[in-house]
């Protein structure tokens, strides 16, 4: 069984899918991290280097790559569903699970994060709030087309094992 979890930058998906692989006694899978370490660059580097489409192209081969893994956890990047009919592969193959929050909320938690976001640090802090809401708005077309839909705000692993039904 695959269980993805996807959801905006910032929103918990690596810390909860830990947890949940944890709990489940599922191997745990960070879809950036698999791609940092098979193309030997960095999102970050990627991003510079070769630009968005590049990246997308390289993120879509990597959600490949996990449909023949069993019994994992999935984080994936927080574009990858809205990308290349990836939200139908991803659904398709496995069970996905939308962690919800609000562009504030989010915000908050991206300030607060070591993890390099080269989408956002191109935008001046000022307009970041705006930036979330718009993106958000057109990226929740696809990850409200998740298995499961659950509160960011408010998660309890147990809870999220009782929606799987396993
Ligand atoms: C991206 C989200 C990032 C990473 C890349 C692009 C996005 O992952 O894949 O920087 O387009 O939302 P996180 O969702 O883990 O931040």
């Amino acid at each position: 069984m695959l269980i993805y979890l996807i959801g905006f930058m910032g929103c918990g998906k690596t810390s909860i899918a830990k947890r949940l692989a944890n709990k489940l006694n599922f191997d745990f899978l960070d879809m950036d991290d698999m791609l940092e370490k098979e193309y030997h660059i960095t999102i970050s580097d990627l991003f510079l280097k070769y630009g968005e489409e590049v990246f997308r192209k390289l993120e879509q081969t990597v959600l490949q790559k996990t449909l023949s893994m069993v019994n994992t956890v999935i984080s994936t990047g927080g574009g990858n569903p809205c990308f290349k009919n990836n939200m139908k592969t991803i659904n398709d193959n496995g069970i996905s699970i939308y962690l919800q929050l609000s562009p504030k909320m989010l915000i908050h938690r991206l300030e607060n994060s070591k993890k390099p976001r080269p989408l956002i640090k191109k935008i001046p802090e000022e307009q970041r709030l705006k930036y979330i809401e718009e993106l958000l708005k057109e990226r929740e077309k696809f990850y409200l087309q998740a298995t499961h839909i659950v509160d960011g705000a408010n998660i309890e692993i147990p809870e999220i094992i009782k929606l799987l039904e396993i």
